[in-house]
């Protein structure tokens, strides 16, 4: 059988996705947009052997076992079905960010899984075939896929879900400067809280207004106009925290140093600089700018108290695969 290895960027959501209507098959409330991150990236191989009495899964070099692996061969299910195979596989990942810098790794290690099972039981799967695919392991992933700014149809059918790209890495120049205030694992991951994503009375109003929030998102895009893209990035990432603190149980993922990154942000924008904020469900803050203002960004970050490191990400290309071979 083959062995194939594929890589794929993770991304950042600018228009986020939070709340499932269906939760096993990752079908969100909502669509979202997003941009791959450039130099950061998982690397999967995936080999199908019929030697192997179970699948097997060693992330950075650690096997795992329980739930993680039970994730992983839930898409490897997917695949067998598709391919009508039935021999396990073994899967070996490995991300280039460190797992405790604070960047969801679910998003590119789904995205990677899904190209590198595909090609390893010689499916020629379409883009948006690889998109739905990721997007069973984790919704995010499915963002991962295609290249540069992308964005995530909520569809009305499991098919008509997936992710395409509405401009490609060089369309705009932005930057993303993540401002890691804290290397711990969050509690609560995203899994669990789009699960409770409906108890929040606010849900229902942040999704009633997500069609206007992405087409605010996506013209500001096409047009590169940094004004209108700050004003509404930071508007949905505090709509969906607002949702996510006033859900049962709430979900508070905030940390003072989180919140002083923030409001210098929305200082330095006062005087001038074009960043914006956003943030996903830990308290590292990913600050959005353009490539000529990101050195300025990066040591402006790095002296607020609190901010270990600062990590610097264009925007990324597609999954690709690396090696096919057998
Ligand atoms: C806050 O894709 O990580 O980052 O489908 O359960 O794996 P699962 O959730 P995930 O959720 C991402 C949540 C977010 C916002 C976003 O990336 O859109």
């Amino acid at each position: 059988m083959t062995t194939a290895t594929a890589e794929a960027n993770p991304n950042i959501a600018f228009i986020k996705y939070w709340g499932n209507r269906d939760n096993i098959l990752r079908l969100p409330v909502s669509g979202s947009i997003s941009m791959n991150l450039d130099g950061l990236f998982t690397r999967t191989s995936v080999k199908f052997q019929t030697s192997l009495s179970a699948d097997t899964l060693i992330i950075n070099g650690n096997e795992v076992t329980g739930k993680g692996l039970d994730r992983v061969s839930y898409i490897l299910d997917i695949i067998r079905g598709m391919a009508d195979i039935y021999d396990h596989a073994e899967v070996l990942t490995e991300n280039n960010f460190p797992s405790g810098a604070g960047i969801a790794s679910s998003a590119s290690a789904f995205a990677a899984l899904a190209l590198a099972g595909s090609k390893a039981a010689n499916l020629d799967l379409s883009e948006p075939e690889l998109s739905r695919l990721a997007r069973r392991g984790s919704g995010s992933a499915s963002r991962s896929i295609p290249s540069g700014f992308v964005e995530w149809q909520m569809g009305t059918t499991e098919e008509d879900s997936f992710s395409f790209s509405i401009a490609e890495p060089d369309h705009w120049e932005l930057v993303d400067c993540i401002a890691i205030v804290s290397a711990a694992h969050k509690k609560t991951g995203s899994t669990e809280g789009h699960a409770i994503a409906p108890t929040s009375p606010l849900q229902d109003a942040r999704v009633a207004d997500a069609s206007r929030r992405l087409d605010i998102c996506r013209n500001a895009i096409l047009n590169k106009d940094f004004d209108a893209f700050a004003s509404i990035v930071e508007l949905d990432s505090d709509m969906m925290h607002s949702v996510m603190m006033t859900s049962t149980p709430a979900l508070h993922y905030w940390s003072p140093a989180s919140l002083a990154v923030m409001s210098a942000v929305r200082q330095w924008r006062d005087e001038g600089l074009s960043a914006c904020y956003t943030v996903d469900a830990g308290p590292n803050i990913h600050v959005i700018c353009p490539a000529s203002d990101s050195q300025m960004v990066d040591k402006k970050l790095r002296e607020i108290k609190g901010v270990t490191n600062v990590l610097v990400a264009k925007a990324g290309g597609a999954a690709k695969t690396i090696t096919n071979s057998d």
